[in-house]
C-alpha cells in the first residue's frame, strides 16, 4: 500500500472524538481564576487551542475496536495528551530544541518565561497521573487502573519518552546507525503512542492476545509518526506545520531524512504503515478508526 494514496484529513467519527477530547481537557485543567493563576494559565496555554490530539484519538480508537466507548476513557485520553503537552513544553526549551513556535503560536517559555514553562510541564505530568488514579467513572477495576498507571509511567520515563529525549540530545552532530535512530524514535515518540493504545485497550478489558496485536500496531504507528515528523521538518512549511521548519538540519539532529535520505524515509514510512495495517488484518470493522489513524499518521500535513 502507498500511504500517499490515502487522505491527509480525518473523517467525521474521529473529528467528533477530537471534540470529545477537547471538552475533557478543558474540564480537567485548573482554572486560570485560581491561584497560582500564572501557572494555571501556562498549563492551559500548553494544552488548549491546538494540536492534532492523536494520542487521545488512539485511546478512543483502541477501545472502540474492542467495543468500548464509555466515560472511563476520558481520563486516559486526557492523561496521554497532558503528558504529550508537557513533553512539548520541555522539548521547546532553550536547553533542548530552543524553539519559538509551537502549534502556530509562541512556545510556552516564550510566552510565560522559562521558569513557568518548566513548572507548567511538571504540573501537567503530575495531573496526568492524578487523573488516571482517580476513579471518577467507577468502571475500571483497581487492578486495571494500576496496570494503566504502570503503563503510562514506563512510557514517559527513562525507558520511554524522557530516555528517548536524552538519546536525542546525546546524538546531536553524531552519526547514528539506522538501528540507533529507530530506537531513539521508538523511545521519544513511540513509547507514548504505544501507551495510548494500551490504555484504551486496558480500559476496554483487553486480554493478553489482543493487547499484543494492538501493541504491534502501535509500535509501527509510533515510529511512522516520528518518521513523518522528520520529513515534515524538511518539506513542510512553518505556516502549515505550526513550528519552525528546517530546525532539525540547522541543529544537526539525527533524523530519518538526514540518515537515509528523503526517498528512503518515505519508503520506510510506507513499510511501517503496511505493518500497522497488517497487525489489524484479523480485526473486524470496529478497528476502522485505528486503520484510519495509521494512514493519517503517514499522510498528515501538519
Ligand atoms: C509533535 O507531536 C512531537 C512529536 C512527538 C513528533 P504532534 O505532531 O502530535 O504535535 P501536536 O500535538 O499535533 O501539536
Ligand atoms: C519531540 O521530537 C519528541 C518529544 C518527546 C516531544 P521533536 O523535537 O522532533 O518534536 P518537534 O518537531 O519539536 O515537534
Ligand atoms: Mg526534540
Ligand atoms: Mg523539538
Ligand atoms: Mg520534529
Amino acid at each position: 500500500m502507498n500511504p500517499n494514496s490515502e487522505s491527509a484529513e480525518l473523517g467525521p467519527a474521529l473529528q467528533s472524538l477530537i471534540r470529545r477530547a477537547e471538552q475533557a481537557l478543558e474540564h480537567c485543567l485548573p482554572s486560570a481564576d485560581h491561584s497560582p493563576a500564572e501557572l494555571h494559565l501556562a498549563m492551559r496555554y500548553a494544552v488548549l487551542g491546538g494540536g492534532k490530539r492523536l494520542r487521545p484519538l488512539l485511546v478512543y480508537a483502541a477501545a472502540h475496536a474492542l467495543g468500548e466507548d464509555g466515560p472511563a476513557l476520558d481520563a486516559a485520553a486526557c492523561a496521554v495528551e497532558l503528558i504529550h503537552a508537557y513533553s512539548l513544553v520541555h522539548d521547546d526549551l532553550p536547553a533542548m530544541d530552543d524553539d519559538a513556535l509551537r502549534r502556530g503560536r509562541p512556545t510556552c517559555h516564550v510566552q510565560f518565561g522559562e521558569a513557568m514553562a518548566i513548572l507548567a510541564g511538571d504540573a501537567l505530568q503530575a495531573l496526568a497521573f492524578e487523573l488516571l488514579a482517580d476513579d471518577g467513572a467507577g468502571t475500571v477495576a483497581p487492578a486495571v487502573r494500576i496496570a494503566m498507571l504502570h503503563t503510562l509511567g514506563r512510557a514517559c520515563g527513562a525507558e520511554g519518552m524522557a530516555g528517548g529525549q536524552a538519546l536525542d540530545l546525546a546524538a546531536v552532530g553524531r552519526p547514528l546507525s539506522l538501528l540507533e535512530l529507530e530506537h531513539m524514535h521508538a523511545c521519544k515518540t513511540g513509547a507514548l503512542i504505544r501507551a495510548s493504545v494500551q490504555l484504551g485497550a486496558l480500559a476496554a478489558g483487553a486480554g493478553d492476545g489482543r493487547l499484543k496485536a494492538l501493541d504491534d500496531y502501535a509500535s509501527a504507528v509510533g515510529l511512522a509518526f516520528q518518521v513523518r515528523d522528520d520529513i515534515l521538518d524538511v518539506e513542510g512549511e512553518s505556516a502549515v506545520i505550526g513550528k519552525t521548519s528546517g530546525k532539525d538540519a540547522a541543529a544537526s539532529k539525527p533524523t530519518f531524512p538526514s540518515i537515509i535520505g528523503l526517498d528512503a524515509s518515505r519508503a520506510r514510512l510506507a513499510e511501517l504503515t503496511d505493518a500497522a495495517l497488517d497487525a489489524l488484518a484479523p480485526w473486524d470493522a470496529r478497528a476502522g478508526l485505528l486503520r484510519e489513524l495509521a494512514r493519517y499518521s503517514a499522510n498528515r500535513r501538519s
